[in-house]
């Protein structure tokens, strides 16, 4: 299955698509998240990234696409792919269309997690994380079992640089402008799926799984 998971910051993508790898065992493609290692192992992808990332903007499109390219091509992806948070704007989609021609693939669908601009905020400004493993938690919508530890491996959870109020905002602004011409995009090919994501965590992956549940492997 070749899937795409969209949705503003904080709708739940990584939260869900911890759900999807762990039933259906395809790779978690985040461009997002190689680019916090990328920061981490102090690369130089990693320190073009971080001063756009710091101001909530988007990375630019040449440097993200180069990238998902290169991780896509990879062995692992034969079987199916979950991108999460690529694309993000129609050139990236349109740079995704011809390398998955390339690859002789297409896309099963683009599933689009719809939350309110208003609940993202409070998501995003609760959210902590597991450095090791990258578990996602929320103070209040989904606490770990004690205060501060990671559920699976017991490592203090931290928060993200980009999860600062002034930063959320800003995030937020930039990509409602990314999104609508992108939901557009797929909806024009037929690829868009829309769920609502103000509903609770396991919910959400039910209505996820209905879907996934009709594509033929
Ligand atoms: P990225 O890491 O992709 O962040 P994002 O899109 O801003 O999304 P988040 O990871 O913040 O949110 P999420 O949807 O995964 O929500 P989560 O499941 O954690 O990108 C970071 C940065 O990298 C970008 O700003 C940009 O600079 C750069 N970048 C990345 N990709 C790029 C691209 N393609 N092009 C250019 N630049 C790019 O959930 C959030 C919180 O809510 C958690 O605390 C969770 O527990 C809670 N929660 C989840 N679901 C629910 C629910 N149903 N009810 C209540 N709480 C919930």
């Amino acid at each position: 299955m070749n899937l795409i998971l969209m949705g503003l910051p904080g709708a739940g993508k990584g939260t869900q698509a911890e759900k999807i790898v762990e039933k259906y065992g395809i790779p978690h493609i985040s461009t997002g998240d190689m680019f916090r290692a990328a920061i981490k192992g102090g690369t130089e992808l990693g320190l073009k990234a971080k001063a756009y990332m710091d101001e909530g903007n988007l990375v630019p499109d040449e440097v993200t696409v180069g990238i998902v390219r290169e991780r896509l091509s990879q062995d692992d992806c034969k079987g199916g792919f979950l991108l999460d948070g690529f694309p993000r704007t129609v050139a990236q989609a349109e740079a995704l269309e011809s390398m998955l021609e390339d690859l002789g693939r297409r896309l099963d669908h683009v599933l689009y997690i719809k939350v309110p601009k208003e609940d993202l905020f409070r998501r995003l400004t609760g959210r902590w994380i597991c450095p090791t493993c990258g578990a996602t938690y929320h103070e209040l919508y989904n606490p770990p079992k004690v205060a501060g530890k990671c559920d699976k491996d017991g490592s203090d959870l931290i928060q993200r640089d980009d999860d600062k109020p002034e930063t959320v905002e800003k995030r937020l602004e930039v990509n409602l402008e990314q999104t609508q011409p992108l939901v557009d995009f797929y909806e024009g090919k037929g690829y868009l799926r829309n769920i609502n994501g103000q509903q609770d965590i396991q919910l959400v992956f039910e209505d996820l799984d209905e879907i996934l549940k009709g594509i033929n492997r």
